[in-house]
């Protein structure tokens, strides 16, 4: 395990080919229920180069109304499927949470795609980290601090390989600047596909 900055956790190679051939297969059937749509900035309506979808009791989404999390896909209107049991499990293995991921969103990146700095502060509690799992093409991930003009620094994620974003780094500007086409040979096309798991709301204990 690698933590370049307090919270931030990189487990390289976490799953090996096997584990992310079965998490592959498993990601097909929720795009077969739930399909990828391409969610839109607020206000100004652009639309975003990665498309997007999501398993789980929630699903987070982005329109011109704004960013939220809601139990129904925006244009089936039907519940998002289930999170598959091997994520659920890497969330019990690395997230330090008592409570199950509400949440997984499903980013898919085409070779030109990429996702500017944000952070992740829709959820109603932050104790809870985003945990993400990376499959495909290599990418280069940027991270910097809480507040947008501090330094960033990047990394590569690459196929397999698990990032816990979380505790002091919860709060953290994060994005991908680019995806390394022909790195990996796990789809079957360029690109990559995250999973993000997340909790919305506190855990009652
Ligand atoms: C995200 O911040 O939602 C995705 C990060 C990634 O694709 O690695
Ligand atoms: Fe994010």
């Amino acid at each position: 395990m690698i933590e370049p900055v307090p919270g931030l956790r990189l487990f390289p190679g976490m799953l090996d080919r096997a584990a992310q051939e079965s998490l592959l297969a498993a990601v097909r059937e929720v795009v077969r229920a739930a399909p990828l749509f391409t969610p839109r900035m607020p206000r100004s309506g652009k639309p975003f180069s990665v498309a997007m979808t999501n398993c789980g009791p929630l699903g987070w989404v982005s329109g011109r109304d704004g960013y939220r999390y809601q139990p129904v896909h925006p244009e089936t209107g039907k519940p998002w499927p289930p999170i598959p049991a091997g994520l659920t499990a890497i969330w019990q293995t690395v997230a330090g949470c008592p409570g199950l991921p509400q949440a997984c969103l499903v980013n898919h990146y085409a070779p030109q795609a990429r996702m500017g700095l944000h952070v992740d502060r829709d959820e109603r509690d932050f104790t809870a980290p985003v945990v993400s799992v990376s499959l495909g093409d290599t990418c280069v991930f940027r991270y910097g601090g809480t507040e947008r003009k501090d330094p960033t620094r990047s990394l590569k994620l690459n196929s397999g390989d698990v990032l816990v974003i979380g505790g002091a780094a919860r709060l953290i500007h994060h994005g991908v600047d680019r995806i390394i086409s022909g790195t990996s040979t796990l789809l079957s096309q360029p690109g990559r596909i995250n999973l993000t798991l997340r909790r919305v709301d506190p855990v009652d204990e």
